[in-house]
């Protein structure tokens, strides 16, 4: 097994041969725009690291990484017109430099060239990974959709919530794992296991991503802070703050999540407060060590090396810990 930079550096090499210029440039520009502005490569890391842990070929999982990988990023440019973001890794969204129906028809394209990845496997492998992809790319459809309402909601409650985040963000984390899992053709129950793993971690991530989207620094974080209290996004930190607070401050809270003012610094600083003073904020940061601590826990039953186990384990922690 090599170290997560190795991975990360040729997941990166290989997503580069596939940017090449292709016409129309209208429709290509931005799809290679958003693959190229970096990110963490997350996703692909862990498919390339779970093909090997399982023993496989990690060249021969780049095909089902690249997948995801250009999925993730479709579900990104879609997200960013959604959510009315203005910055993606501290660049311009695609739909701010282009317009929103590039960032429409160019998302499109690129779910459709997801797909087209698989088409590299043999038919066995073909069809369990585009199984896979079919049902975790419609949950997140779904994740999604729970997002946007929940906006509009003021009932949202914490299982909703957590329905929600692992639908639109953990089940592709879960899936990213299984497919190298399959690629390394490991056994059924070991795909299973892999898959909650990943999922829990998912959770955590989200969580903390939500976290961040609020205490962030703007200076490093790549994305605008405080995006969520924008858009009233109905979040962990949110929904804790209310529960642990009084009649009187889950008013002032709900009242500021019912307006949507022109200059936004104000209702940012007074709802940041609020999840500090109720120990929101808190509770976010011990709900992310407990999901990530919960996948940790579907290891044990992993039949696989002591030294792969640590190292999903420090990735867990690494991600944990990330400012990003
Ligand atoms: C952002 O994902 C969207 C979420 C699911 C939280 P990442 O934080 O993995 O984004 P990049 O690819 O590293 O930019
Ligand atoms: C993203 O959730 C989930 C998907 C893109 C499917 P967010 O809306 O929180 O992601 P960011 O914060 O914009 O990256
Ligand atoms: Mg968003
Ligand atoms: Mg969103
Ligand atoms: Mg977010």
């Amino acid at each position: 097994m090599q170290n997560i930079p190795f991975y990360q550096e040729t997941f990166v090499s290989y997503l580069e041969k596939f940017v090449s210029k292709r016409e129309p440039e209208s429709l290509y520009d931005p799809i290679h725009y958003i693959l190229q502005l970096g990110g963490k490569r997350l996703r692909p890391v862990l498919t390339l690291m779970t093909a090997e842990i399982f023993n496989g070929d990690y060249e021969k999982a780049l095909d089902a990484a690249l997948s995801i990988e250009v999925f993730h990023n479709f579900s990104l440019v879609h997200d960013d017109i959604m959510d009315d973001a203005p910055l993606r890794r501290g660049k311009e969204t695609v739909h701010e430099k282009w317009s929103i129906n590039t960032g429409i028809l160019s998302g499109d394209a690129m779910l459709i060239l997801a797909y087209q990845f698989f088409e590299n496997y043999e038919p066995k492998t073909f069809q369990a990974l585009a199984k896979l992809f079919s049902k975790t790319a419609l949950e997140v459809c779904e994740g999604q959709q729970y997002d946007i309402d929940f906006e509009t909601r003021d009932d949202v409650t914490i299982a909703e919530y957590l329905r929600m985040i692992e639908y639109k963000t953990a089940v592709l984390v879960g899936a990213a794992m299984q497919m190298g899992a399959i690629v390394a053709e490991a056994t059924e129950e070991d795909q299973k296991t892999i898959y909650q793993f990943g999922k829990n971690l998912g959770i955590a991530f989200q969580l903390q991503d939500d976290y961040l989207d609020a205490f962030g620094d703007p200076e490093t974080f790549g994305k605008q802070v405080g995006g969520d209290i924008i858009e009233n996004k109905k979040t962990y930190l949110y929904l804790k703050a209310l529960e642990f607070s009084s009649e009187e401050d889950q008013q002032q809270l709900q009242h500021l999540f019912s307006i949507n003012p022109t200059d936004t610094s104000d209702k940012i600083e007074a709802v940041k407060e609020f999840f500090i003073s109720s120990g929101s904020a808190e509770a976010t940061k011990q709900a992310i060590k407990k999901y990530t601590n919960q996948a940790f826990s579907f290891l044990d039953t992993l039949k696989v090396s002591e030294e792969s186990k640590n190292e999903l384990k420090q990735f867990g922690e690494q991600l944990m810990n990330r400012n990003v």
